[in-house]
């Protein structure tokens, strides 16, 4: 296999590996008085990540939930639908307020990951829209990495919820990868309800309903009570801020998108714990500013913190929150944060800036309990194996230095043999090794900066759990 594929590149640059992980903002607003005063907004705060195979209709029901918060107006709209029509792609136009890029919208296809806000009456919202496209799988990653709730998109439309959902489709993938991440509540949103060929049919809706609750219950969800289904149209708005009409939809007596959005709990992070912010970005602006959500702990302006794995002493200058600057921030929280003592050169994504008293652990090696999804053709999985290791904002070459032993699948107890490989499915612990530190902990301890995934040649071919570090760690 000489091609080189974007996880090939990556192995290659071993400091800052590609492919970058991109990211967008897409700034509907635009009049400054709309901004919210975040201290005064006790809202919680929530990242969605949007996920499903390609065209499923993300960006459009991304665009159109900014459309119907009132974000973007109709004047927008009117030159949105003519530029979409002038690329010979009509119907994209709700797609190209989330797909703000020229080479995004002569495709029609979403590639960096967009970030956008909106407000129900609990919750203010961060929206990351996920592209669906395989190639851009690590995009999607590093979207879902940093959500706390998947929207996943199913498009009913006649042979496009099969071809999503048969093996090579970004369903199944999408799905595996979100659990895996940390993305702990789906709503599953069949789409395009309004398309000719689905009509708003109840058998359609419940085919699907049917064909992805085993699926999802696979993956380790709790369907009952961490997954609920509706049915919307993204491109007409329908069942999404207001509930279906029922002469349209008679049969719908569940919520809309925004109540069921509004309405979802999840267990809250720790605003006491250490303090842990995986950094995603970095730029120059009047000192260093780093971009991340926090994991865990808060953070205040004046506090003295480490940048990990480097173990940098830096100082917190300023924090801001959706573009407003904030005296102090707690978990969940999508920040930018501006530090003295460290020059933006010295900071890689994937780096953690961290509490002093209670760094976050900085290791080269590791022991994992991995589930092998799809190895590639004829390859098995051995001592020696080498993948791109996928860790919070981490990407880096790692190799399997020891096969530990064997899960069984049904008594989920270790196995007395001694493996030496394992195939498709199994269930094994192992020793990895990296060449360069990163920042990680033990699953049971931090769910989100545990859990990763290994890549060979732009597939994931499993996921997998921290689970022992080593135990005279470098953070020491
Ligand atoms: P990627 O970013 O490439 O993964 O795709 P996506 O999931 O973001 O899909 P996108 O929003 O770009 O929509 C793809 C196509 O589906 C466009 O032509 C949309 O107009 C169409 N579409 C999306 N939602 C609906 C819907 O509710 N009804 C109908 N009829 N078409 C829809
Ligand atoms: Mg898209």
């Amino acid at each position: 296999m000489e091609e080189d594929s974007e996880e090939v590149q990556a192995v290659s640059q071993p400091v800052h590996p590609e492919p970058k992980v991109k990211h967008k903002e897409v700034s509907a607003v635009e009049d400054a008085e709309s901004q919210q005063e975040t201290e005064g907004n006790n809202k919680r705060h929530l990242n969605v990540v949007f996920i499903g195979h390609v065209d499923a209709g993300k960006s459009t029901t991304g665009g159109q939930i900014l459309f119907l918060s009132g974000q973007v107006d109709d004047r927008t709209i009117q030159k949105y639908e003519k530029e979409a029509k002038d690329k010979s792609r009509e119907s994209w136009y709700m797609a190209y307020i989330m797909d703000t890029n020229e080479e995004e919208r002569i495709k029609g296809k979403t590639v960096e990951v967009g970030r956008a806000h909106f407000e129900t009456e609990t919750t203010r919202f961060t929206i990351l829209d996920a592209p669906g496209h395989k190639s851009y799988v690590p995009n999607m990653i590093s979207g879902a990495s940093q959500a706390d709730i998947g929207v996943l998109v199913i498009s009913a439309r006649k042979g496009e919820f099969e071809t999503g959902f048969e093996k090579g489709g970004q369903t199944r993938e999408h799905v595996m990868l979100a659990k895996t991440l940390g993305v702990t509540k789906l709503l599953l949103v069949v789409n395009k309800m309004d398309d000719h060929t689905v009509n708003w049919s109840k058998e359609r809706y419940d085919e699907i309903e049917s064909k992805m609750t085993p699926f999802l219950k696979a993956s380790g969800y709790n369907v009952k009570k961490d997954v609920q289904f509706l049915p919307i149209s993204g491109l007409m708005g329908l069942n999404m801020k207001t509930r279906v009409d029922k002469s349209l939809c008679p049969w719908w007596n569940g919520p809309c998108l925004f109540e069921a959005l509004d309405r979802i709990e999840i267990t809250p992070r720790d605003p006491n714990g250490p303090f842990r912010m995986p950094i995603i970005d970095k730029f120059k602006d009047m000192g260093t500013v780093v971009m991340g959500k926090v994991e865990s702990g808060s953070v205040r302006e004046g506090d003295s913190l480490l940048v990990m794995p480097n173990k940098a002493q830096v100082k917190v200058l300023a924090i801001y929150c959706d573009d407003n600057r904030v005296r102090h921030a707690g978990p969940g929280e999508n920040l930018r944060i501006r530090l003295s003592g460290i020059e933006e050169e010295d900071i890689l994504s994937g780096f953690v800036l961290s509490s002093v008293a209670k760094p976050v652990a900085a290791v080269t090696e590791f022991i994992a309990q991995l589930q092998i999804l799809e190895l590639l053709d004829n390859a098995i999985f051995t001592a020696g194996y080498k993948a791109v290791l996928h860790i919070h904002a981490v990407v880096e070459e790692c190799e399997i230095v020891e096969l530990l032993h064997q899960i069984d699948l049904k008594t989920k107890k270790p196995m007395k043999k001694k493996v030496l490989f394992v195939k498709n499915g199994a269930i094994v612990v192992c020793r990895i090794q990296v060449n360069n530190s990163i920042c990680t902990e033990k699953f049971a301890d931090f769910a989100q900066l545990g859990r990763f995934t290994l890549r060979t040649e732009g597939k994931t071919v499993a996921v997998g759990k921290v689970t022992e570090l080593p135990t005279v760690s470098s953070s020491a």
